[in-house]
């Protein structure tokens, strides 16, 4: 199981009736547009791989683990402008990675945010993030990094 110390122990004050879960049916619409929205990877989605954060009936947030024939990838990570800087893009960060059990990467153009939450750059990844990569710098232009956990995975749990 994944080391959530580095996230976890950073977490700000937590904030109270935030529910982190897999999305509703009804939260798949929304989902849906703000992935377009924030123009974040749209590819392949299915409701299975994400994790929203909710007060009570509202969206406030979501992520995803994409899965990759060699590994996961954290991908589609986003909060709502009015509930941003509480900490909830840091939760669903860390309850996605709680379900890891292999090799997870993220490509992204906001490293300095990641960086805080213990990803380090790496240039070592498989063909899937190569990819990814290789889109991303054709659509973002902006020098997208690739990164891993800093925390090390155990094995045999
Ligand atoms: C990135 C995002 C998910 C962060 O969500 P969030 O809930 O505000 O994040 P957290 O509350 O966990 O962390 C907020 C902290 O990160 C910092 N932060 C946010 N974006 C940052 C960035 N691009 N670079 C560095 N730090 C950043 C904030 O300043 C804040 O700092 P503070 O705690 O010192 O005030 C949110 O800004 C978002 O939805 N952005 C648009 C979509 C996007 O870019 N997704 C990532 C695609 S890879």
């Amino acid at each position: 199981m994944f080391i959530l110390t580095s996230i976890l122990n950073e977490e700000p004050e937590a904030e109270t009736g935030l529910k982190f879960s897999a999305p509703a049916a009804d939260d798949w619409v929304e989902i849906r547009r703000l992935i377009g929205l924030f123009r974040l990877d749209a590819d392949d989605l299915s409701s299975d791989q994400f994790v929203v954060c909710k007060n009570g009936e509202t969206l406030l947030g979501f992520g995803r683990l994409k899965r990759h024939p060699e590994c996961d990838e954290l991908s589609s990570l986003a909060v709502l402008r009015n509930f941003r800087g509480r900490g909830i893009g840091r939760r669903i960060v860390a309850e996605l990675l709680g379900a890891v059990d292999r090799p997870v990467f993220i490509v992204t153009v906001i490293p300095a945010y990641f960086a805080r939450l213990g990803f380090v750059e790496t240039k070592s990844f498989p063909l899937s993030i190569k990819i990814k990569l290789a889109g991303c710098e054709t659509v973002c232009g902006g020098g997208p990094t690739v990164m891993i956990p800093a925390a090390k995975f155990e094995t045999g749990v």
